[in-house]
């Protein structure tokens, strides 16, 4: 079987700070701990498909810096392509500043540096990339214009696309037309749609509005309770292993990278949910985004026990 996926995205060197609460405006507060680690929603969901087993190709953009190469030897070292990720020598690599709470949650200041050295134009000379790949897999930490070249370039193969909405207020509404497969957590679902999410009917209800779009399944995350999946057929729940999360930093990503490297494989919806389900929820039990991401065989070990 074929699976080839191409990623087009961020990559960022993360800082973590681990706190004991929530921070009040205009406080300082001391951290219990910090966490240096390789980031960036891109590589990240570069990285989780190359642990999940998939083909992976990366277009993206560090500085020519200590992070830089970092992540580059990082997704080297994980099989993924990095042909076609850029070395800016006139930007810094991009920093995230991520603050995690107790419970797992957590806020991220993102700076994106390199990042914006991927344009549109220096796509287009990466068309071999696109003629190659299976699926797209695309989320909005870099420049809006790249993600809809990006889209453009996979639409015009017959390439499907999977768009990671996130962060969402970047989505332009005409892409949902070209997207295969989107995977919004409920904060993206809310403001994708301007509609409630408050239950089970409400998430599908939402999603459904996003068919109308022209999206052709929507993978709706709803945390604990798991991923409802919303086709214009049926609307079906895939729960999710229960775990305490000890940081969710990198989850979302993991959840598209699993996904794209089963799907790829087998093209079977429900089972790839599955698989990144477990996926997911074990990226969680480990602090960081990259680190935190489990192989295969721990993945297939957590969906065995649970079946
Ligand atoms: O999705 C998690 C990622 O978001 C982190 O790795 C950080 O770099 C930010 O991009
Ligand atoms: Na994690």
């Amino acid at each position: 079987a074929s699976r080839r996926i191409l990623v087009v995205g961020s990559l960022n060197a993360d800082t973590s700070l681990v706190l004991a609460r929530t921070l009040l405006l205009g406080e300082t507060l001391a951290a219990e701990s910090v966490h240096k680690g390789l980031g960036g929603k891109g590589a990240n969901q570069a990285a989780a498909a190359a642990k999940s087993g998939g083909r992976v190709a990366m277009i993206g953009a560090v500085g020519a810096d200590e992070p830089g190469r970092a992540l580059l030897a990082h997704l080297r070292a994980l099989g993924v392509d990095i042909e076609g990720v850029l070395v800016s020598p006139d930007h810094l690599t991009g920093e995230a500043a991520i603050l995690s709470f107790p419970g797992g949650e957590n806020s991220i200041v993102v700076h994106a540096g390199a990042n914006h050295a991927l344009t549109p134009d220096v796509l287009r000379t990466m068309a071999a990339a696109f003629d190659a790949a299976d699926l797209l897999v695309v989320q909005c930490e870099i420049e809006a214009d790249v993600v809809e070249e990006a889209i453009a370039m996979a639409v015009a193969r017959g390439v499907p696309v999977l768009l990671d909405p996130a962060p969402a207020a970047a989505v332009r509404r005409s892409w949902l037309h070209d997207v295969a497969f989107l995977t919004p957590n409920l904060t993206e679902l809310a403001a994708l749609t301007g509609l409630s999410i408050d239950g089970r009917d409400a998430v599908a209800d939402a999603a459904r509005s996003l068919l109308r779009d022209g999206v052709k399944c929507v993978l709706a995350k709803r945390g604990a309770e798991g991923v409802l999946v919303v086709t214009p057929d049926a609307v079906q729940s895939i729960s999710a292993p229960s775990v305490a999360a000890i940081d969710t930093t990198g989850a979302g990503d993991m959840f598209a990278g699993a996904f794209a490297a089963a799907w790829t494989e087998k093209r079977d919806l429900l089972a790839a949910v599955a698989f990144a389900n477990a996926a997911a929820a074990l990226s969680t039990q480990e602090r960081g985004a990259a680190r935190s991401f489990p192989d295969r065989a721990a993945v297939l070990r957590l969906s065995t026990l649970n079946q």
